[in-house]
């Protein structure tokens, strides 16, 4: 097989360059981390597992018009995407606290927010990802007025869109972070939802008994940490009969 040109290694994922000019292959991996990288594990079968929720949920948002880079799932850890100029933002959308928002104004976990929030932070590691303000985006060129608007506008659908989503499946959107990108077409130039979109980067929550689903289990030390990226994909309908078969082996082919 060729060896195919890596353009990014992130601890979930691989980017490699794309069969067409234009596009990129995203590899799910089951390497996870938390606390800025303090904390490192595997969860396995999370790649598998993410790269089938977040196929499912970029298909149902292009369904109602969201823009994505998403273009096709490949096999079990890749997909397709198009090729984006990703804009250095970490998109979080906050329904209820927990998490940073918890420990930053002493709150209990679990309050649900009177309206929905949206927060920036700065996407770079090395500094812990800092939050920002829109005065810092746009006096560091990282996006216009408008193209901050358009991404706040696109936050909020896609919250609506996912908070019924999974409700609708017995699991509470507690807040996610979501990443954009601008993609060309010809001389348009559009904004469009990037990255993925799974259990690494929503805080779920089941419904009724408020268990947590996702990565928190793994962010807290909790146990039954890869069964439940199982959970939340059998309740979206779509984990096989059976399962993904062996979903545990190293795939990662160059
Ligand atoms: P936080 O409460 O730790 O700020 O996280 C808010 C949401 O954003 C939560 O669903 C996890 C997600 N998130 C990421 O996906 N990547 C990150 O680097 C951080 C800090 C949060």
């Amino acid at each position: 097989m060729a060896r195919r040109r890596q353009l990014y290694e992130g601890t979930a994922k691989v980017l490699f360059e794309g069969p067409e000019p234009g596009t990129v292959v995203q590899h799910f991996k089951d390497d996870a981390s938390s606390d800025n990288k303090q904390k490192r594990g595997v969860i396995t079968g999370k790649g598998v597992i993410n790269n089938r929720i977040s196929e499912y949920l970029m298909t149902r948002m292009t369904d109602v018009g969201i823009p994505t880079h998403f273009v096709r799932r490949l096999n079990m850890r890749e997909q397709l995407v198009r090729e984006v100029e990703i804009i250095p933002l970490d998109i979080v959308v906050r329904n209820v606290v927990a998490g940073s928002l918890a420990r930053r104004f002493g709150l209990p976990d679990g309050q649900r927010l009177e309206r929905s929030i949206v927060e920036f932070y700065h996407k770079n590691d090395e500094l812990g990802n800092p939050m920002v303000l829109e005065e810092h985006i746009t006096a560091f060129g990282w996006a216009t007025h408008q193209e901050i608007d358009e991404v706040i506008a696109l936050s909020l659908r896609i919250n609506d869109f996912l908070y019924g989503l999974f409700i609708g499946h017995g699991i509470r959107l507690i807040d996610f972070k979501v990443e954009f990108g601008r993609l060309w077409d010809g001389e348009q130039q559009r904004i469009v939802l990037a990255d993925e979109v799974s259990p690494d980067n929503c805080r779920l929550w089941d419904a009724e008994t408020g268990d947590k689903l996702g990565k928190d289990r793994f962010r807290e030390g909790m146990d039954r940490v890869a069964e439940a990226y199982q959970e939340v994909a059998r309740r979206l309908g779509i984990l096989p009969e059976g399962g993904f078969g062996d979903i545990s082996g190293p795939t990662l082919v160059q």
